[in-house]
């Protein structure tokens, strides 16, 4: 029998610590369905002592969620375990995933620590984890950057205080894949215990190769968990894409010889949800769930794939969930219809009221829009209106002007804690007049570092999905909006961003 490769996705931890990337708990949630059903093993939910927000998180995918392991990251500190702990109570099976830098850089000018102290504490920290849990996964940060040594010297001692995982960070993303499997394989062949952990590749994508590393950390190094997220979502240039690195070894099972738990045929809906839920638009070329992934524009393609699909195709667009991309529902459709198609696209509401102001939104989008595609059910049911979690700004109505040599002119309504405004603007164009009305009366004073618009389903037919990025006071967030009319969709997006910059509470950065 073939060993199992174990999938730990840590989208809604290492992910969300991309700037812009924060998410509601109401958000993660939604995305630990989709991950559950994906049949993910292992899911990273948060960073539970972070911040209060954090462990709630962290606190309701561990209740609701029951065929994954959920695990919470925490720093080699009690405060923070039995943080992590306490947020992981009502987990079927829960992981507490604990870390401490070990390379002398980030001992000496981060920690200034000495690496003795390190050693102490990161066995301290692994002896008192497993007095609460028996699921303990100890990461060296850094570790690719650590002496060789020293680091063989600390998880000895943490495999020794019962680690049940041993992961093995590239922190920055400055490995190449022959380096980092030998790293692993040495690792494994110098420490004497090591065979009573598990050993895990955690990549960066400084330099691009964050799924090459792994796959080298598995095959050379001999590790059987992987930790990824969807579409590589993660800080600075991201983490190993979990749809690369499953599909990888899926379809070279012949040179892998290893078996995966995933149901493939949810990785599209999970890259979309991802993408939309952060805003994070998906490069069109990017394997697996970018849209021309499939596309065969060159004639000589074309035949080639009616006469024999193989001819150009080593993966089936099918097993990964390209299917959906179909008209599904119209205007007559009714709420169980639309309700099934809810169901077949994963997607829990967690009310009546959510199913009820969803079933309302696409009744209304149905109005005006012929045909409802998979994709703009999903973009629906992100949209802060359909959930039940009270936001402090709403968009209502817009109306704008612009002819050409004169100066557009815009007029929104939307609502400040439930009450109605009303706000005009003029401005360089349409979605420059909208931004600025709604900016006259809030005076958030935020820059907006990123303004992007991508048509949902690929035709002008489609709603625009603008996704608009701000910061103020050294915070990040991202904001994003659907509509077939973009401007406003750009009106939506601006107070969705303003909605996460009133509510991002304060966080402690995992690697800070
Ligand atoms: O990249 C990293 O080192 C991490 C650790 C906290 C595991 O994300
Ligand atoms: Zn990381």
């Amino acid at each position: 029998m073939a060993d199992k490769l174990i999938i730990f996705d840590t989208t809604l931890r290492d992910g969300e610590q991309s700037p812009g990337a924060s998410m509601t708990r109401d958000e993660k949630l939604r995305i630990a369905r989709q991950l559950e059903r994906l049949r993910v093993d292992v899911i990273e939910a948060g960073f539970a002592a972070s911040s209060n927000g954090d462990f709630e998180a962290v606190k309701s995918i561990a209740d609701a969620i029951k065929d994954s392991t959920i695990c919470s990251l925490s720093r080699a500190n009690d405060r923070d375990i039995s943080r992590a702990a306490e947020a992981l109570k009502g987990a079927n099976s829960g992981r507490i995933h604990t870390f401490i830098a070990t390379s002398p850089l980030h001992m000496e000018k981060k920690l200034r620590m000495t690496p003795d102290q390190v050693f102490e504490q990161a066995k301290q920290s692994v002896r008192f984890a497993r007095n609460l849990v028996g699921d303990v996964e100890f990461s060296p940060e850094d570790g690719y950057r650590s002496e060789m040594d020293f680091l063989c010297r600390v998880l000895e001692a943490v495999i020794a205080e019962g680690a049940t995982t041993i992961n093995v960070p590239d922190t920055v993303g400055y490995a190449v894949p022959e380096l980092y499997g030998e790293f692993i394989r040495t690792l494994r062949e110098r420490i004497p215990n090591s065979d009573k952990a598990i050993w895990s590749v955690h990549c960066h994508n400084d330099l691009g190769m964050a799924v090459a590393n792994s796959l080298a950390g598995v095959k050379i190094g001999g590790a059987r968990q992987v930790e990824c997220t969807i579409n590589g979502l993660g800080e600075r240039a991201g983490n190993c894409s979990l749809e690369e690195v499953v599909m990888a070894v899926k379809t070279r099972r012949d040179y892998f010889g290893l078996d995966i738990g995933i149901d493939t045929s949810h990785i599209v809906a999970a890259s979309r949800m991802v993408s939309q839920t952060t805003g994070f638009v998906v490069q069109p070329n990017k394997a697996v769930v970018g849209a021309n992934a499939f596309a065969h524009a060159s004639g000589i393609h074309q035949d080639g794939v009616l006469k024999a699909r193989d001819t150009y195709e080593i993966m089936r667009a099918e097993d990964v969930g390209w299917t959906t991309n179909k008209i599904v529902l119209g205007k007559l459709s009714g709420r169980n219809a639309f309700k099934q198609r809810l169901q077949d696209l994963g997607v829990t509401l967690d009310s009546e009221t959510e199913i009820n102001n969803a079933f309302a939104k696409f009744k209304e989008l149905a109005d005006r829009k012929s045909e409802i595609f998979d994709e703009d059910i999903l973009a629906l049911v992100g949209d802060e209106s359909v959930t039940a979690e009270k936001e402090q700004y709403g968009f209502v109505s817009m109306s704008q002007h612009s002819e050409t040599g004169e100066r557009p002119h815009a007029t929104v309504v939307f609502t400040v804690e439930g009450k109605e405004v009303r706000t005009e603007s003029d401005g360089n164009g349409p979605v420059d007049a909208s931004l600025k009305a709604i900016e006259s009366h809030i005076k958030s004073g935020a820059e907006m570092v990123l303004y992007s618009v991508n048509a949902i389903s690929g035709s002008t037919e489609s709603q625009g999905e603008v996704t608009v990025r701000l910061q103020n006071s050294g915070r990040v967030v991202n904001g994003v909006g659907s509509d077939p009319d973009i401007v406003v969709a750009s009106a939506k997006a601006y107070l969705s961003a303003l909605n996460k910059l009133q509510s991002k509470a304060d966080r402690v950065a995992a690697q800070g």
